[in-house]
Order: C-alpha cells, then sequence, then structure tokens
C-alpha cells in the first residue's frame, strides 16, 4: 500500500525533473557523485541531501559544486525556506544512494531527525533506495524486515550487486554502478510522467521473474567455438525494466559485456547446457520467463581438449552436431508455476515455407509459450542496435504491434503484456 495525498503531481513532459540524492553514510557516498553528476549533466534539477555521517566520506563542498546548490543537511538550516517540507514536497523523484542499514531502519519507522528522513517522510512521488554495505548487515533479519516494510509501502528497494565490498571481503552489498542507478531512476521518472500516478509504477512488486540474455558458445576445442550472434541489450533491457516496476530479477547471462543492471542478480553462463541449468533452476517458483537469450541449437558432439590442428592435406575436418535442449519448450510444458507466464522470442526472416507471422505462429505453438516476440530481421537489423521493432503475439490470439523505437521502451510494453496476464 502506497500513502498518498492529493497534491501528487507527476513531472510534465518538458519540464526539468526535480530530483532529490539522498546520500548516507558508507564508502560508496563517493560513488554518488558520480551519480549526481549523470542527473545533472543530463538536465535535471537535483537537490543534494546528505546525512550527517555521508559528510564525513565526502564533503560539502563536492555536492555543492556538482549540484550548483548550496547543501544543508539538518532541520534547522535556512530555516525560512522551511526546507524540511518543501525539499519533499516538490520533488519528482527521491533516490537515495547509498541507503545505509540505519537510513534504511530510520526510513522504515518513520523517524525525522534530520532533513533526509523528514524529506522522505513529505516527498509523494517515486523513492527508490539503493542500498550498500556488508553483507551480513544486509541479511540481518532487522534490516530485512525494514526493507520489506519499505517496498510495501510502494518504495523501489534495489537489491546491491554482489562483489568486492569495502575490505577484503566479497558478498553481497555493494552499491550497483552509479550509471545504471541512473538508467533505473530515468526509467521509473519516465512511467511516472507517462503514467501520471505512482500506483501502476512497482505493477511488478513481490514478483519473481527470470530474464535470459547473450548468445550462447559451444565449444570444439579451448578456443574455438560455434554461437549465436546476440548482443543481450534486449534482455538487460528487460531486466532493468522489470527491476524499475519492482520485481526480483535473476539474469541468465550468456557472453554479453555490458554491465549488470541496478537491482538485478546477474548469472553468468557460456553454453546452452549452462543456460538451461541456471533458467531451470533460478525459474523455480517464478512468476515469469523470458527468454530473450538466443542459445545455440547445436553442439559439437565432442568436445577436444587440445587445440585442432590444421590438416597437411589442406582437407577440414568434419564436425558432428548433436541438438540442445529446447529450453522455452521445456519451461512452457513444466511450468514454475501453474500461473507463470512464459515469454519466447523469435527472429524470423519469412522463407517458401512462410512469411515471417505465419513461421512465429507456429513456433508459438510449437514452444507452448504464452507471448512471443518476433522480430523480422531480413537484412540483420536489431543485432547490437538500440532500438527494436516487433510484434507479441499471444497464445490467447492477441496480437500487439509495437511501432519502431528503443529496447528499453519495447521491453516495458512486454512487461505490460505479461502484467495483464499475471494471476492475483
Ligand atoms: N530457445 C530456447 N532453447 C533453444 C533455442 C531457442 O529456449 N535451444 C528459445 C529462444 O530463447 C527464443 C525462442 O526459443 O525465445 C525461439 O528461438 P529460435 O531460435 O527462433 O527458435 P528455434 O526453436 O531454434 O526455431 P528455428 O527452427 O526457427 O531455429
Amino acid at each position: 500500500m502506497t500513502i498518498r495525498t492529493t497534491h501528487e503531481a507527476a513531472p510534465h513532459a518538458g519540464e526539468r525533473p526535480r530530483v532529490v540524492l539522498g546520500v548516507s553514510g558508507g564508502i560508496a557516498a563517493y560513488k554518488a557523485a558520480e551519480l549526481l553528476r549523470r542527473f545533472t549533466e543530463s538536465g535535471h534539477d537535483v537537490t543534494v541531501v546528505p546525512t550527517a555521517s555521508a559528510l564525513e566520506f565526502v564533503g560539502a563542498p563536492t555536492w555543492a559544486a556538482l549540484s550548483g546548490k548550496e547543501i544543508a543537511t539538518e532541520v534547522f538550516e535556512n530555516i525560512t525556506e522551511v526546507p524540511h517540507v518543501r525539499i519533499g514536497q516538490q520533488a519528482d523523484l527521491v533516490v537515495v544512494a547509498p541507503a545505509t542499514a540505519n537510513t534504511l531502519a530510520r526510513a522504515a519507522h518513520g523517524l525525522a531527525d534530520d532533513l533526509l528522513t523528514n524529506v522522505l517522510l513529505t516527498a509523494r512521488c517515486p523513492v527508490v533506495f539503493a542500498p550498500a554495505m556488508h553483507t551480513e548487515m544486509w541479511e540481518h533479519p532487522a534490516t530485512a524486515e525494514n526493507v520489506a516494510t519499505l517496498r510495501r509501502r510502494g518504495a523501489l528497494v534495489l537489491e546491491p550487486a554482489e562483489g568486492r565490498l569495502t575490505g577484503k571481503d566479497t558478498g553481497k552489498g555493494r552499491l550497483p554502478d552509479p550509471d545504471e542507478i541512473f538508467a533505473l531512476c530515468s526509467e521509473v521518472l519516465a512511467r511516472w510522467t507517462s503514467t501520471g500516478s505512482t500506483d501502476a509504477l512497482a505493477d511488478l512488486a513481490g514478483r519473481r521473474v527470470v530474464v535470459s540474455a547473450g548468445g550462447t558458445r559451444e565449444y570444439l576445442d579451448p578456443v574455438r567455438f560455434i554461437g549465436n550472434r546476440s548482443s543481450g541489450r534486449q534482455g538487460y533491457a528487460l531486466a532493468r525494466a522489470a527491476a524499475a516496476r519492482g520485481a526480483d530479477v535473476v539474469l541468465v547471462a550468456a557472453n554479453v559485456s555490458l554491465p549488470d543492471p541496478a537491482g538485478v542478480k546477474v548469472v553468468r553462463v557460456e553454453t546452452t547446457a549452462q543456460l538451461r541449468d541456471e533458467v531451470v533452476s533460478a525459474a523455480s517458483g517464478a512468476d515469469a520467463v523470458v527468454m530473450a537469450a538466443a542459445p545455440a541449437d547445436f553442439r559439437p558432439t565432442a568436445v577436444s581438449d587440445a587445440k585442432i590442428k590444421k590438416a597437411t592435406d589442406g582437407s577440414a575436418p568434419t564436425i558432428e552436431l548433436t541438438q540442445n535442449p529446447d529450453i522455452l519448450k521445456e519451461i512452457s510444458h513444466h511450468r514454475p508455476h501453474p500461473g507463470s507466464v512464459v515469454v519466447g522470442f523469435a527472429a524470423e526472416t519469412g522463407d517458401d515455407t512462410g512469411t515471417v507471422l505465419e513461421l512465429a505462429k507456429a513456433k508459438l505453438a510449437r514452444k507452448g509459450c504464452d507471448l512471443l516476440v518476433v522480430n523480422d530481421v531480413r537484412g540483420g537489423a536489431v543485432f547490437g542496435s538500440p532500438d527494436n521493432e516487433a510484434v507479441i503475439l499471444a497464445a490467447d490470439g492477441a496480437a500487439v504491434d509495437v511501432p519502431s523505437g528503443s529496447k528499453n521502451a519495447l521491453a516495458h510494453v512486454i512487461w505490460d503484456q505479461v502484467v495483464a496476464r499475471l494471476s492475483t
């Protein structure tokens, strides 16, 4: 349940969106300077509200210089402007990065003991928390309950990234890449601008989704492989969009060199067999599975341990291939649970047996999925491009034309179709 008041209003197209960047006291505070830069350079009006302990890590001059505004931390500064009420009320988006365990606890309990917590109580716009802390603190039941409380109230609390933490230890608790936090926040703002209400923003909250991306490789020997062409951009856009809509997302990525989307668990694989195992394991109990990856349909029957040498007589080796498992078909026929939605992709060129749409309809029936996103790839369109154009075919007979637009935009149309079919 999100708490709202009547003066809630989405930013109008063309206006400079007003962003409040709350910074709390963790070592990752220095990364928030990069996030601030991304917001200001792309035309946002940013007010930075650091906590007192954040200023121990990065001083007020840095925030003031990068935002072009004076910095306040306590409610009794600049009191004639009533900042503790005005900043929150006027915000179009509040993002707290890094959000420490202490700040999450204060927000969850509705405390108002500094400027940031006052802002959080007066804001009626979307609120994003990007937590960063040690794994033990993130996993502590107190933090877990605070996160659950904030999510229940409609805030978007991102899962921290995994990797190197402050000391020598590694684990879950890193602040996601600032560029990716920015990308996610931009999607939240864009959706709020277009829908005009925060109600539908987190329509995947409480849902678990699995997305696959990239192209698999099937090795012939330690250096050679046969593989499928795929940049992974559409799958990554789907994962980011789902995280921006509140989902718990696992992204199984095959040979993709893109940064991890914020708030998304990324599992890396190389081959179709590995992709199958990771997707099947992550799909257990999931609400939706979207197979945006391009798995190689065949693998060499034998993989040589040593590099295959050229024959002196100039002859080329014959490679025997074995068919790989069809992951989409398997997931469609063994549903993670009865109400789950399964989505496939089809890159078609059409041939003498049928048009692009005829082949796609046959594929939808053959695979047994609920939705099939059909790309017409005659002439090599789509691969690696930031844009995509598609038709979404549904097993219930519906067809949605998605005109040429960004892969992010297509990702949201796909999630709209998934949300409409999710069981309640
Ligand atoms: N797919 C899969 N497992 C495979 C191959 C494909 O799960 N071994 C999924 C893809 O992720 C995609 C969908 O199936 O969502 C369609 O992929 P495509 O390559 O078009 O399907 P194929 O079954 O390989 O059909 P075709 O005979 O046209 O190659």
